[in-house]
């Protein structure tokens, strides 16, 4: 995931009217405009709620029940760090808490210079070498608290060269 893209009313209007006819339209909905932009924009709320003929309050319901969706733009890198099983056994919570503290923020959030945001996942298929994160494609294992501030500095470093 990176951070969210351009949009205009007419491209998320062009998303709602694609799906909106299917049952159950507005998790597939959702799942396709913060899969396109990243996020879900408070204007694209008040599009689906007025193309699913719900209210606005029904669409922010179902965007708060489900963690995935998120309301505002992502961190230039959005790094997930997995809960599951093994990597619980492999020390996935110390791991967490380190993370959550050095960038500042928790799950969930964005760092207020909007270079990462962090969440939790479960299970990235890379098991037999927790505790595994993800940093946008790139899935690491064995990440120790070093290994997590040297992959956080490394995509720093690389702001600092596109910027
Ligand atoms: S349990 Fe963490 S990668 Fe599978």
């Amino acid at each position: 995931m990176t951070v969210g893209k351009e949009w205009t009313e007419q491209s998320i209007q062009r998303i709602i009217d694609g799906l909106e006819h299917k049952p159950g339209a507005m998790l597939p909905i959702l799942h396709a405009i913060q899969n396109e932009i990243g996020y879900i924009p408070e204007k694209a709320v008040a599009q689906i709620a007025e193309s699913l003929l719900q209210t606005r309050a029904e669409v922010h319901g179902v965007i708060s029940f489900y963690h995935h969706f998120r309301t505002t733009p992502p961190g230039k890198h959005t790094i997930e760090i997995c809960r599951a099983e093994a990597c619980q056994a492999m020390g996935c919570r110390s791991l967490e808490a380190h993370a959550k503290q050095s960038l500042g923020i928790d799950y969930h959030q964005t760092t207020a210079n909007r270079q990462f945001s962090l969440e939790p996942v479960y299970c990235l298929g890379n098991c037999a070498t927790g505790p595994s994160i993800r940093i946008d494609d790139d899935i690491h294992g064995r990440v120790s608290l070093d290994r997590f501030d040297e992959l956080v500095a490394s995509h720093q470093q690389d702001m600092k060269e596109v910027g």
